[in-house]
């Protein structure tokens, strides 16, 4: 693959993740600079975004960089059927770095394949969002003070979320403790359990978001059900309202305690946690532009501190 792409969390190694969060709290103190001067960044969203987009933008303008792109494929020549491998070349004439949303799992490693520009996936599908999971595992740092021996609860749609999937497969290097809470028809896909089982990762599925699982977590992980990814409307409103979490739901957890959501949400989060002291995905998104400047810099082979 070529130097400095990030297509899924897998790729990189405990000591790069630790890395990337090093970075983040270089960045976290020091979010202005020109390390990106002269530098061009597309963002490629084929598929809608606030957060991911704007988060990379604002992370590129702090470093001095300059963006170029489009957030809706409908306004690029996609519409008149340009395939997404002469997207990738075309850009790669414009650009020294692509951050790249698209619909298709694997599309973003497609696009390393056809060019030597650096891809950052930002969400293929429902596959991998390692920007994401950059951010959430600075968000754990911040909250937890730690990596390792966490028990994460992830609840709602492990099926078709993305973030989930990352988020796993980085926390496998710190010894976690997971609890999956989901409908039958949204459960952690299998591969996953598998991947579980063989790296000796404690895990429990449920069904009952129960007081239990709540009072027993060190961070729950809430997932919004993934309207996009249903081919059948009448399965989606069968599920989309299964898991939410409450204010009078949180009187025992742990002192600790933080919610994390990848936002946005519907209705799985109740809008009076937002004051509780465990809400914390409006800071988590916050974290998202100093783990995009780790990133962006890595990708460019920038040494921040130099
Ligand atoms: N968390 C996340 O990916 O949000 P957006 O879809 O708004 O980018």
């Amino acid at each position: 693959m070529n130097q400095g792409s990030l297509v899924s969390i897998d790729d990189i190694s405990k000591e790069q993740i630790l890395d990337l969060l090093d970075r983040a709290a270089y960045f976290e103190a020091h979010p202005n600079s020109k390390l990106l001067d002269g530098k061009v960044v597309a963002t490629l969203f084929f598929e809608p975004s606030t957060r991911t987009r704007l988060s990379f933008e604002t992370a590129v303008n702090r470093l001095g960089g300059r963006v170029i792109g489009f957030s809706d494929a409908a306004t690029s020549s996609t519409s008149k059927g340009e395939t997404l491998k002469d997207t990738i070349k075309m850009v790669s004439n414009y650009a020294d770095l692509i951050v790249m949303r698209h619909h298709l799992e694997g599309a973003a490693r497609y696009a390393t394949e056809v060019t030597d520009v650096p891809i950052v996936n930002a969400g293929d599908g429902a596959n991998q969002h390692p920007s994401q999971t950059m951010l959430d595992l600075y968000s754990i740092v911040k909250t937890q003070g730690r990596l390792e021996n966490l028990t994460i609860t992830m609840v709602g749609d492990l099926k078709y979320g993305r973030t989930v999937h990352s988020l796993l497969m980085a926390m496998r290097y710190f010894n976690p403790r997971f609890r999956f809470v989901s409908s039958p028809e949204l459960e952690m896909p299998r591969e996953y359990i598998e991947i579980c089982r063989d790296l000796g990762i404690e895990y429990t599925e449920h069904r009952d978001f129960s007081p239990e699982v709540i009072n027993s977590s060190d961070i729950i992980y809430m997932t919004r059900v993934q309207r996009e990814r249903f081919s059948d409307p009448m399965e989606y409103e069968k599920v989309k309202n299964l898991y939410s979490l409450r204010r009078d739901m949180l009187g025992n957890t742990r002192p600790g305690m933080r919610i994390l959501h990848p936002l946005p949400r519907v209705n799985e989060i109740d809008r009076d946690v937002d004051d509780c002291p465990q809400a914390y995905y409006f800071e988590q998104a916050r974290n998202g532009v100093f783990a995009r400047q780790a990133i962006i810099t890595r990708a460019l082979n920038i040494d921040p501190t130099r």
